[in-house]
């Protein structure tokens, strides 16, 4: 049997069908959840590139972001409770990156949570480094938020597994 390392994902562009399950995600992934009609407006969005990842049919995680000029600025990552540590995070934003990269972006950028280590530690693997913090940034907890920043020149991604099939 394939485990989710080696195992076919999938990337198809966020769609009302899959909601249900991003909001069971989402409530459990997040002190400051997205509403449901915060995720209906990257449908709408013409500048969010915003996709489902799914395993072999499943719903693995979900993530985006919004192309701004040269400027991809990630919105979300976001791996489904029972599929995380086992490579699909990185699969997940490798696939951002790349979609970025052919929609023109230059630079991809992010906000973390002063204590997410474990995305902190995903985004400094691929590269990315803090250029800034933004304090009280979370509404809720008034924690700060850490701006993380990388330059998707070809080497970044080269050799890169993208992973699976896009329908963008
Ligand atoms: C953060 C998140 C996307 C990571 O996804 P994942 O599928 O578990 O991560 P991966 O298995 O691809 O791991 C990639 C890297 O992340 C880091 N990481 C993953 N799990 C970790 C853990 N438990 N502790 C520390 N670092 C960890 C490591 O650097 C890892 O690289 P390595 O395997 O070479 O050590 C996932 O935990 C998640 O969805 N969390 C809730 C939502 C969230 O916080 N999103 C980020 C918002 S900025």
């Amino acid at each position: 049997m394939s485990t989710p390392h080696t195992a076919q994902v999938e990337f198809l562009p966020l769609a009302e069908a899959y909601l249900d399950e991003i909001m069971d995600t989402e409530l459990e992934a997040y002190p400051e959840p997205w509403s449901r009609s915060m995720f209906l407006e990257e449908i709408r969005n013409n500048r969010s590139y915003f996709y489902v990842m799914l395993l072999e049919g499943s719903l693995a995680g979900y993530g985006g972001f919004w192309l701004v000029l040269d400027e991809a600025h990630i919105t979300s990552v976001t791996v489904v409770k029972r599929f995380r540590g086992q490579g699909l995070g990185r699969r997940l934003t490798l696939h951002l990156l790349e979609v970025a990269r052919r929609a023109g972006a230059r630079t991809a950028t992010l906000e973390v949570r002063e204590s997410n280590r474990k995305a902190q530690n995903l985004y400094e693997t691929l590269g990315f480094r803090q250029i800034a913090r933004r304090r009280g940034y979370y509404p809720k907890s008034g924690e700060d938020a850490l701006v993380m920043l990388l330059e998707l020149d070809q080497s970044t991604l080269d050799g890169a597994d993208a992973g699976g099939q896009s329908r963008s």
